[in-house]
């Protein structure tokens, strides 16, 4: 049988807007190229930039008008990177666990952290500081094995020809001035070309797409040119429709995201940069499990810190990624290059599986002193113990049916000793893969 043309362009159409609606990602993302940041699980992000001279709000704060641009400006004078260890910065990353590391190389503020040709408006030529932050660290975090990631804001509220500037006054608008915008093109694209020709990131991490349009940004254009210098280069979902993975922010998703690949970023207290007024810590029990929770669900989580301007890091923010990095260790097994554990109903907590699926984790939330359960289980047991211990734990079928192909519950006895601190984890080996009955009970498969 043949379609008529129209109609199969109409299927493809649906179908496509379908794919569309479910992923938003790029659809010439390559496979390939996102596994290494499927397998890494946990990125570091850094909020450094004069807010921190303050401890006011990142870019946000004259934006807002919570400040004058000018004061905030004068934060340049207190910007002084005095004990700023890259070094160390690197060995605390990695010490966390993480495998990648996002810095910001420029905020909504314009402030360039790197040494940008552009203008004058970095920490090299208006800060004492008077140096690039982002050149060596990055050449750490490569001694380290750490991917680096460019944080870059295509949002550039001090520059003279952005049309935005404070939330209720604009500069001119682009319709009326297309000319001005272009030279603001010139001047961004200028930024990207220097941080992928000098800085070469792994991963570009966008901010501030949503003032102009994909066409304004040109955002295809943007993906083509770094894809040029860099075919592995991975870009974050703020661009418009053109990145390759999503990025939803401080918002915790409950039922799994359809599309592919995802990184939630967060915070430590409240505020991306320092802001010492804010103590609302996450706890490390809160970091580590929202952290197993993003990796059950197949995403990744960029966990923010916030330097002081002399580039040291405070020590709330410290302990936690060494919290992190112990339990990290510890279970690295059930979180690196794993792959989405159970679908949701299965078993009350996050779950991951080997890539084989021949092994099952189950993260214990709230680290039950009594047998745990799983649901719908076809596979068959080879054995169970605790992560970290070789001691094995029984397990139990409970309401096995003789003549119901509907499998049991299965019981696995809580361990007695040796659990984690924070979140135990279970692991499950499986006799073969993993094969799950996701029916509603009853006679019938
Ligand atoms: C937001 C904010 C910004 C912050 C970023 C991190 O988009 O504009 O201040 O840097 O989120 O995800």
């Amino acid at each position: 049988m043949r379609f008529p043309s129209n109609i199969i362009i109409l299927i493809l159409a649906i179908a496509g807007l379908h794919l569309q609606a479910q992923q938003k990602i790029h659809p010439d993302t390559i496979r390939g190229k996102m596994q290494w940041f499927a397998d890494a699980k946990l990125g570091i992000f850094i909020h450094t930039g004069i807010y921190a001279v303050n401890g006011v709000s990142e870019s946000w704060s004259f934006h807002n008008r919570r400040i004058s641009h000018a004061d905030y400006m004068k934060q340049t004078a207190g910007f002084t990177l005095r004990n700023y260890d890259p070094a160390a910065w690197a060995a605390l990353i990695r010490e966390s666990g993480a495998r990648y590391a996002v810095i910001t190389t420029k905020h909504h503020d314009g402030v360039a952290m790197y040494d940008t040709r552009m203008n004058a408006l970095s920490i090299v030529k208006a800060t004492p500081a008077g140096r690039d932050m982002i050149k060596p660290f990055f050449a750490e975090l490569r001694k380290q094995g750490i991917k680096c990631g460019a944080y870059y804001s295509l949002i550039d509220w001090s520059h003279h020809d952005y049309p935005g500037f404070l939330k209720d006054s604009a500069r001119y608008s682009v319709e009326k001035d297309s000319l001005r915008w272009e030279r603001f093109r010139v001047f961004f694209r200028g930024q990207i070309d220097e941080i992928a020709g000098e800085l070469k990131p792994d991963l570009w991490w966008f901010d501030g797409d949503w003032e102009h349009s994909a066409r304004r940004w040109g955002a295809d254009d943007v993906r083509k040119s770094i894809l040029q210098t860099n075919p592995a280069a991975i870009i974050n979902g703020r661009l418009q429709g053109f990145g390759d993975y999503d990025t939803p922010e401080q918002n915790f998703p409950v039922s799994r995201p359809p599309y592919h690949w995802w990184e939630l970023c967060m915070t430590i207290n409240d505020s991306w940069g320092y802001q010492p007024k804010d103590t609302h810590w996450k706890t490390p029990y809160e970091v580590i499990t929202i952290f197993a929770d993003v990796v059950s669900n197949g995403g990744n989580l960029l966990l923010d810190i916030g330097p002081r301007e002399d580039g040291s890091i405070p020590e709330e923010q410290r302990s936690v990624l060494k919290a992190l990095g112990n339990w990290n260790n510890k279970h690295a097994e059930a979180i690196f290059n794993t792959i989405p554990g159970l679908p949701p109903g299965h078993f009350y907590g996050p779950s991951t599986l080997s890539k084989d699926s021949t092994i099952l984790y189950l993260f214990l939330a709230g680290n039950p002193r009594e047998a745990v359960v799983i649901k719908g289980l076809f596979s068959e047991i080879e054995n169970i113990s605790l992560l970290g211990q070789n001691s094995p734990l029984a397990w139990k079928i409970v309401g096995k049916i003789s003549w119901s192909p509907v499998p049991g519950l299965v019981y696995i006895e809580a361990p007695s000793a040796g659990h984690d601190q924070y979140m135990s984890v279970l692991r499950v080996k499986l006799k073969k893969p993993l094969r799950l009955y996701r029916g509603a009970g009853g006679l019938a498969l």
